[in-house]
């Protein structure tokens, strides 16, 4: 597949092969490509649940009111921003950043400084748009990276995000921007054509 059908033929996919499961390697390979998405100071403010087993998945559908898609794909990605990915990753991240020589040891100080300046209390709106933003970057990675091993996928932003941040153990302050079906497309599935997609001149200004 060229890289113009990666893209252009990606289609959220409502009806999968319920008989088929993805094996675990193949699965770790569409993730670790994903994680290449890029991320604002690299701080990949990301974490993934891989929901798999039929128990589980049954309660993730009744929390998505009822999407057949949820039991029927081989697997259900929740994606979850992490506001205090900051925290969490900085030291990580100017570590890497000093050893590959991208800045000098002298120099953390102050990128911690500027981080910190930009994305405030970890309680704060900017460090909830923070962490959503960059992971909505690593959730389209997953949908490329999906067809790039031959699978496909569903974005959903139907479901009760109190509900399975509760059943998944998903802290309080962390958000889910959305949850991923991802799976085999059902045997002779027909899609229909793709639907509107606004004009470049209603959406695109040029200075
Ligand atoms: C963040 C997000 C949330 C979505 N939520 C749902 C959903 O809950 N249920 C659903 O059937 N489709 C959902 N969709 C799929 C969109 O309806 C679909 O992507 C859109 O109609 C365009 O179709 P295409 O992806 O096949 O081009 C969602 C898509 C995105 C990006």
């Amino acid at each position: 597949m060229g890289e113009f059908e990666l893209i252009n033929e990606r289609r959220a996919i409502n009806f999968f092969d319920n008989t088929k499961k993805i094996d675990k390697e193949l699965l770790s390979k569409v993730i670790k490509l994903a994680n290449t998405a890029p991320s604002s100071m690299n701080l990949q403010p990301w974490e993934l649940i891989v929901v798999e087993s039929m128990e589980y998945k049954e309660i993730l559908k009744k929390y998505a009111f009822g999407q057949p898609k949820v039991t029927e794909a081989s697997a259900v990605f929740i994606v979850v921003a992490d506001p205090e990915g900051l925290e969490n990753n900085i030291e990580k991240t100017i570590e890497s950043y000093i050893e590959l020589g991208y800045m000098k040891s002298e120099q953390a100080e102050h990128n911690r400084k500027n981080a910190f300046g930009l994305y405030k209390d970890k309680y704060s709106e900017t460090r909830k748009f923070f962490a959503i933003k960059n992971t909505s970057f690593f959730a389209m990675n997953l949908m490329i990276s999906a067809r790039v091993y031959g699978l496909e996928t569903h974005p959903m932003d139907g479901f009760n995000e109190e509900k399975i941040k509760i059943k998944f153990k998903i802290d309080e302050h962390k958000k889910i921007p959305l949850i991923i079906a991802i799976g085999y497309p059902k045997p002779g599935l027909q899609l229909l054509p793709r639907a509107y997609r606004k004009p470049e001149e209603e959406f695109v200004k040029y200075f």
